[in-house]
C-alpha cells in the first residue's frame, strides 16, 4: 500500500506557541503539537514531515521543493494568510492539494484577519479548534488522497 507524504507547513510566529498570546493560541508548543502529530503517523499509512518558518521566502521555497515529493499540505500561514499573494501563487504552482488550518476563529478576530488569499483554492479550512484542527486536517486529507 503507497504511503502518502503529508506536510505540516507553519508560517511564522507559530515558534512561539504556548508563549504568545495563550488565551487567543492556548498552552500547547510546536514541540507538543509535533510529538502528538508522530504518535498518530505512526497509526496511519502516511509519512509526516513539518516545517516552520518566520520568513515568507522559507516557507515558499519549502512549497516550491515540495513539488512531486509531498502529496497533501496542511498550512497554518499564520499572518502570510492575510498579506501574502506570493504564497497564494507558489500554492497555484506546484497544485497540491492543501487544507488551511487556523488554531484561532479568525472569523470573530480583527476585520484584518477576515481576509484569507489562500481559502478560496484550499480544498478546506478549519479554524477555532486549537491544535484539534491539525489532527482533523490530517484525517481529512488521509480521506481525500485515499479517494483520488
Ligand atoms: C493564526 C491566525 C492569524 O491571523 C495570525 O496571524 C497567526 C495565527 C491562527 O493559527 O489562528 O499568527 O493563523
Amino acid at each position: 500500500m503507497k504511503k502518502f507524504n503529508l506536510l505540516i507547513l507553519n508560517g511564522p510566529n507559530l515558534n512561539l506557541l504556548s508563549l504568545r498570546e495563550k488565551n487567543i493560541y492556548g498552552n500547547k508548543s510546536i514541540s507538543d503539537l509535533l510529538n502528538e502529530i508522530n504518535l498518530i503517523s505512526n497509526k496511519i499509512n502516511a509519512r509526516i514531515t513539518h516545517f516552520q518558518s518566520n520568513a515568507e521566502h522559507e516557507i515558499i521555497n519549502c512549497i516550491h521543493k515540495s513539488y512531486k515529493k509531498i502529496n497533501f499540505i496542511i498550512l497554518n500561514p499564520s499572518a502570510l494568510t492575510h498579506t501574502s499573494v506570493a504564497l497564494r501563487d507558489s500554492l497555484l504552482s506546484v497544485n497540491i492539494p492543501f487544507i488551511e488550518v487556523h488554531l484561532s476563529n479568525i472569523f470573530s478576530r480583527e476585520k484584518f484577519r477576515h481576509r484569507s488569499y489562500i481559502s478560496d483554492i484550499a480544498i478546506g479550512m478549519i479554524c477555532g479548534l486549537g491544535v484539534n484542527g491539525y489532527y482533523f486536517a490530517i484525517k481529512a486529507a488521509m480521506k481525500y488522497l485515499v479517494k483520488i
